[in-house]
């Protein structure tokens, strides 16, 4: 499962381009399986504010962080929500993307994911409000 935050919709555009099972993370209620967690960048090269307490209640399930960003916003803060998750919550920063990033992007998270979240993961567990 990617648990996704989104709030201009570039996120949730590349989440539904992927063929994988999602969810919003405003959505979820109870979480029992390793998911896969993809932000935006907020402020300067903040964790957006839903995340970082969606991220306290379950980061032990969290396997790796997505992060979209903005390259304009420059080097020092291009998408460090997900630099800042990654060692927070020692996982791996899967993929960076701009905006909506490219179709190498989605390969690279598709193959994270087969490589470490589908595996053993037979169905959803997700109670949907
Ligand atoms: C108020 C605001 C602050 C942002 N700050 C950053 C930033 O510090 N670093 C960055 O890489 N992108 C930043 N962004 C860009 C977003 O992270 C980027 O557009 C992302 O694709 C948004 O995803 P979403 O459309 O799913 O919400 C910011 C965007 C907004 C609106």
């Amino acid at each position: 499962m990617i648990v996704y935050a989104s709030r201009t919709g570039n996120v949730r555009y590349v989440t539904q381009t992927l063929h994988l099972p999602n969810i919003e993370m405003n959505e979820v209620q109870q979480l029992t399986t390793p998911f896969l967690l993809f932000t935006y960048t907020d402020g300067l090269g903040d964790i957006p504010v839903l995340v970082e307490r969606f991220m306290k209640q379950h980061y032990k399930l969290c396997r790796g962080v997505i992060v979209s960003g903005n390259s304009n916003f420059g080097h020092q803060v291009f998408g460090q929500a997900g630099d800042k998750l990654a060692a927070l919550y020692n996982i791996p920063l899967v993929c960076k993307l701009d905006l909506r990033g490219t179709a190498k992007d989605y390969a690279a998270i598709q193959a994270f994911y087969y490589e470490h979240i589908q595996e053993g993961q037979h169905e959803a567990v997700f109670e949907i409000k």
